[in-house]
């Protein structure tokens, strides 16, 4: 199959739509990273979706919504929280657990009662959904184990003739994966941290969030991406510029460093990520300097990245 990559305007929407409805897939962008779609109602596509990303069932899919009335045909007992939290982070990158609605495939939920719902904000996705006519189920436009895509040309790399049509929307916004949070109890628990911060939605929920590792998205239980070169991260200048002394094919991640580097923020991680596996480098050090240690999304990828138990935090993986 060939894979095209195609701009977001009318005509081209018109070709992914048609192609959705046929049961095929297609990534589109959105604000945190691009997407892998869907029609919900679709199992044929639905099973495609595990199928080509490698993606253990019991890893659910997020649906992905473009106006707030279909939460009524993919939720039920859907709380009074969803509502406070809609209103301010609709649409954004907040993904928010309900108990699913009897309707809504397994497939999507992967055999559990409640299901990952959000609306992206970002006109192509948006555009996208509502010319579809029905929510999308969508993962990272990845494959299992490979650092979520934020350029179209990453989703080329993994997927390039597995799909027929990736739009392309540019570089995505956030570069991060959206916070999920789930309403299921009376305590809101965050499952994975993103660029809307737990402190975010306390101030509008005005309640405490739970940040439980015993409730953690599913997805985070599986090793994420572990580039291939080991990741070493550096607290202070003395002991970073110490371990540079000994010569090695490496990348410095970081901000303002004496050395030549690459600066350290959200949007371009995984940009860089996958930069230093096609270079074959051994290394990527990344300097941590205050404002960084504040970034809780930013910190979990980078922990979850390398992998070392001797980084667990409260959404370790293990
Ligand atoms: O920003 C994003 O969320 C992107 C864009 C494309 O929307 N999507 C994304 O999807 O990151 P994915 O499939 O890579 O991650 C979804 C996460 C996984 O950790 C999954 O386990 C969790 O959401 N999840 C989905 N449904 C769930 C459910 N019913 N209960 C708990 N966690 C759920
Ligand atoms: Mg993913």
């Amino acid at each position: 199959m060939k894979t095209e990559i195609l701009s977001g305007e009318k005509k081209n929407l018109a070709i992914a739509g048609k192609l959705l409805k046929n049961s095929e897939l297609v990534a589109f962008p959105t604000e945190t990273v691009y997407g892998l779609g869907a029609r919900i109602s679709d199992e044929k596509a639905i099973r495609k979706v595990f199928q080509i990303k490698g993606r253990p069932p019991d890893n659910p899919l997020i649906v992905h919504i473009s106006k707030l009335d279909s939460i009524a045909k993919v939720a039920e007992e859907i709380p009074a929280d969803f509502f406070r939290l809609q209103e301010r982070f609709f649409p954004g990158p907040l993904t928010v657990i309900l108990k699913k609605h009897k309707g809504l495939s397994f497939l999507i939920t992967g055999g559990r009662d409640s299901v990952a719902i959000r609306m992206p904000h970002h006109p192509v996705a948006e555009k996208l959904i509502s010319l579809v006519g029905e929510p999308l189920a969508a993962p990272s436009a990845n494959l299992s184990g490979r650092p979520s895509p934020t350029l179209a040309s990453h989703v080329f790399e993994d997927f390039n003739q597995y799909i027929p049509l990736i739009l392309d929307g540019g570089p995505c916004r956030w570069g991060l994966e959206s916070t999920v949070v789930s309403l299921l109890s009376e305590t809101p628990h965050l499952l994975r941290p993103g660029v809307i911060t737990s402190e975010e939605i306390e101030e509008v929920l005005q309640k405490k969030v739970q940040r439980s590792s015993e409730q953690l998205a599913p997805g985070m239980k599986y090793r994420h991406y572990a580039p291939k070169a080991a990741i070493y991260t550096f607290d202070t200048l003395d002991t970073l510029l110490s371990h540079l002394q000994t010569p090695m094919e490496r990348l410095i991640l970081g901000k303002d460093l004496p050395v030549s580097h690459h600066t350290l923020n959200s949007r371009d991680l995984y940009y860089h990520f996958r930069m230093a596996d096609a270079k074959g480098y051994k290394e990527i050090c990344i300097f941590l300097d205050p404002q960084i240690k504040k970034q809780e999304a930013l910190m979990n990828r980078i922990f979850k990245a390398s992998y070392d138990p001797c980084y667990k935090t409260s959404f370790s993986l293990l």
